[in-house]
């Protein structure tokens, strides 16, 4: 972006002021929009714990504690590395550890002026700070990020906001041949060595923008990346996008949901040559977008003798006939609580929200019409996974694959079904199929899991490894190895994964937990002792590793320190059976 601007500065001096310009940052002072004060908290009374958002100097912090009366039970501060969200809505909160991306549970309500759980995390699925950041959300609010071969959320290098070359394409050549005099004359013709998506095709136009702007259950083909796709290709040929469709009523939409509104409203299906870029500059923030540019697409199709506004012009004039303001009025979204947002479904006011709730009807591919039947039911299968938990959607993927073709792709998508309906004597059939041929690492993983139950530790372990040499630091799949070994026998080399999983992460507060059991079976008591603080500290709700961590105490007779653990036990566990084994071991130390 800084080459770009050095030759478009216009372009650039206004971007910069665009929620896309100003998407991703560091978390300082000059980019957050939030309040602070000793009194800013946040209360998530399902897990009670309290958030408390401050600077540090310059470090913006967010302390989760937990209160019993005056005593603080549980202290656990985090580092904030970045803000996600231009502050036009949100400003959201990631924390980086040894390069891993995590979500903050607190986020900062712009236009409400307040701080709350972030998007997804109240109602009793506070994740604390353990959200996976992963590519498909990083390359939506960012520039391409630099992510470390073989993980699931580990970066090496973090742009800070969307820039120039996600719409426009790899810029190199460009630079290269305007630097040694070579120039299109732009007014006449197009300069091919950059996208310059005015010269796009309708359908090219809006699947640039839908990249983003299409929030729906994304499915990679195999294979293929996130950070693929480039402006001027089409995304179906790296991922489809599907999206839930309801008889009736369709009012109810998730934030990013403007492609998906817009190709819903008659301007768009009918005139046929609608884009994003119809409307908006996106060099130019809507907020400095004035009505008459607005209004002048409308009007552009809306001229008689098509039919116009069947509105009076009085009522209209009341709001300076801003068609838009009545055509695409804002409202809430599903997703993210407190915002509003331009309802981009053209229509006449009013008239969807007169229906009645409607029935799920449905996945819609939108990327693709001539979808492929396995295709869709993958997409059935996230849905199921990430959405709806109800049979029906397995059903559905059910009769998809029936009607697909033999293939790794049916296989892969066999076994996900099976493992998703618990059905682990087909994947056991399908473990013998495949041999040592596995399509892809999660196909491993669903293999080895069914191992797992039935006993067959050492198969497992193969199985495991097996995901864990295609993403060697996708460390849920390493954990899985490691417990597989343990419970193979082969204690030596679980150790050394667990080991290599703590330093790896050290927020991995169950490897520090099966660390600590490896520990003590080898008389390492210190050791077992500091991993399973960690563990503690991490998550004081941990329960087997603070009845772990009792018993240890107890044994080395360390009375103070089992005191304190005792005292947290008979407060939130009194019930638990071993508590009161514990307790009895301790009054008589
Ligand atoms: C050294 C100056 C220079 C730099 C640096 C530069 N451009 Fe250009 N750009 C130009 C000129 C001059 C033109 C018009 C002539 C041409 O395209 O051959 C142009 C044209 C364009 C066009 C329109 C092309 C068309 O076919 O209509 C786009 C889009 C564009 N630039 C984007 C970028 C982006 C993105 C970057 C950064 C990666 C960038 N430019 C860097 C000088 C530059
Ligand atoms: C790389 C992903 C990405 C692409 C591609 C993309 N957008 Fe965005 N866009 C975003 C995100 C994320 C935001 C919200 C940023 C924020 O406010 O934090 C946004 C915000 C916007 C906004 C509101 C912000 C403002 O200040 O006006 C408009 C309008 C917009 N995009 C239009 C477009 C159009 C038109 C296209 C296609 C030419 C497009 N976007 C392509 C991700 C993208
Ligand atoms: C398909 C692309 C896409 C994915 C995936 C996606 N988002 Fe978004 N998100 C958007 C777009 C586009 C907007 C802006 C919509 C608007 O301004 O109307 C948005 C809005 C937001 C906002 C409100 C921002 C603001 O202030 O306007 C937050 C916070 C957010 N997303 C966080 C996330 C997180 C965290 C993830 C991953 C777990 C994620 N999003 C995944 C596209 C995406
Ligand atoms: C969200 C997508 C998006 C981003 C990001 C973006 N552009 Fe563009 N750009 C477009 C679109 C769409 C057009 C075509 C606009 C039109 O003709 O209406 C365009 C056109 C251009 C042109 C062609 C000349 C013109 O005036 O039409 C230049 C030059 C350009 N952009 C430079 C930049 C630079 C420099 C940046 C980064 C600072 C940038 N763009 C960021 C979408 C984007
Ligand atoms: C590319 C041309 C085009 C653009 C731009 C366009 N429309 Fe339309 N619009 C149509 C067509 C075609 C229809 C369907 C035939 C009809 O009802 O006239 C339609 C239908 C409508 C309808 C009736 C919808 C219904 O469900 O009955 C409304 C209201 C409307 N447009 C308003 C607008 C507004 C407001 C804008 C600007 C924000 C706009 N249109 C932009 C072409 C367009
Ligand atoms: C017919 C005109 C029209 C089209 C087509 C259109 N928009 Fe908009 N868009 C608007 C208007 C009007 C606003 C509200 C501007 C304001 O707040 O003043 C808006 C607002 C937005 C915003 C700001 C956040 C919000 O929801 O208020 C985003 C993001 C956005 N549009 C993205 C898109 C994308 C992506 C597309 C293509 C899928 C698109 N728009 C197509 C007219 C349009
Ligand atoms: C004050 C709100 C308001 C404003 C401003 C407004 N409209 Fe409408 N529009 C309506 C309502 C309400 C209807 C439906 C009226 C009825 O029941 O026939 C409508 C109907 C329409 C229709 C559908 C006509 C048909 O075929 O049934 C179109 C097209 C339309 N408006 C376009 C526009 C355009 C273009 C503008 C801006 C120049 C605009 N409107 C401004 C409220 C508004």
């Amino acid at each position: 972006m800084s080459v770009c601007r050095q030759c478009h500065a216009d372009k650039f001096s206004t971007f910069v002021h665009t929620g896309m310009g100003m998407s991703f940052g560091l978390a300082t002072k000059e980019k957050s929009a939030a309040l602070f004060g000793p009194h800013v908290q946040v209360y998530d009374s399902i897990l009670d714990f309290y958030y408390h958002p401050f600077w540090q100097g310059d470090s913006l912090m967010i302390m989760e504690f937990r209160l019993d009366g005056a005593d603080t039970m549980h202290k656990r501060t985090e580092h904030i590395s970045y803000i996600i969200g231009s502050g036009q809505h949100t400003n959201s909160h990631l924390l980086q550890v040894n390069g891993y991306l995590y979500q903050a549970p607190i986020t900062f309500y712009t236009q409400k002026q307040e701080w709350d759980m972030a998007p997804g995390m109240s109602g009793g699925f506070n994740s604390r700070f353990g959200r996976v950041i992963e590519s498909e959300c990083v390359t939506c609010h960012n520039g391409l990020p630099e992510q470390v071969a073989g993980s699931v959320n580990k970066y090496t290098g973090i742009p800070l906001g969307i820039d120039c070359e996600r719409c426009h394409g790899p810029g190199s050549i460009h630079v290269a041949r305007i630097s040694s005099g070579i120039a299109v004359d732009t007014a006449n013709a197009f300069d091919y060595s950059i996208v310059n998506p005015r010269g796009l095709s309708t359908e090219l136009q809006n699947d640039l923008c839908f990249r983003c702007h299409l929030q729906g259950i994304n499915v990679l083909h195999p294979g293929k990346e996130f950070a693929d796709f480039k402006p001027g290709q089409h995304i179906r040929d790296y991922w489809n996008i599907f999206l839930p469709r309801f008889d009736g009523k369709n009012d109810q939409f998730l934030m990013a949901s403007q492609a998906d509104r817009l190709v819903q409203s008659k301007c768009f299906i009918e005139s046929g040559k609608i884009s994003c870029i119809t409307c908006h500059n996106p060099h130019v923030t809507v907020k400095e977008t004035p009505i008459s540019l607005f209004n002048k697409p409308c009007l552009d199709c809306h001229q008689l003798p098509q039919s116009t506004c069947t509105e009076t012009l009085e009522v209209r004039s009341l709001q300076n006939d801003n068609c838009s303001g009545c055509h695409i009025p804002k409202s809430g979204s599903i997703d993210i609580p407190h915002v509003s947002i331009s309802d981009h479904k053209i229509q006449i006011p009013g008239r969807e929200q007169e229906k009645e709730d409607g029935k799920f009807t449905g996945l819609v591919a939108l990327t693709d019409p001539d979808i492929e039947p396995v295709e869709m039911a993958r997409g059935y299968l996230r849905y199921y996974e990430g959405f709806v938990s109800e049979s029906a959607m397995l059903d559905s993927a059910k009769a998809w694959l029936e009607r697909s073709r033999h293939d790794d792709l049916y296989d892969a998508t066999q076994a996900h079904l099976w493992y998703l309906q618990g059905n682990m004597q087909g994947l056991l059939q399908m473990d013998v199929k495949m041999g040592n041929k596995v399509p892809d690492s999660w196909t491993a993983y669903r293999l080895g899991e069914a191992l797992l139950q039935e006993g067959n530790y050492s198969a497992a372990a193969n199985r495991f490894k097996q995901a864990v040499d295609q993403l060697p630091l996708q460390l849920d799949f390493r954990f899985k190895y490691a417990s597989a070994l343990y419970l193979d026998g082969q204690t030596e080399d679980a150790g050394k994964e667990f080991l290599f999983i703590t330093r790896e992460n050290p927020g991995y507060e169950k490897a520090w937990m099966n660390l600590a059991v490896w520990y003590i079976n080898k008389g390492d008591v210190v050791a077992a002792e500091e991993a399973l603080q960690n563990a503690v500290a991490l998550n004081p709700d941990y329960l087997q590793a603070r009845l772990t961590l009792t018993d240890l105490y107890l044994r080395t007779r360390q009375r103070t320190k089992a005191g304190v653990m005792m005292q947290y036990l008979l407060r939130y566990h009194r019930d638990e059976p071993l508590v009161q084994e514990l307790n009895m071991r301790y009054r008589s130390l």
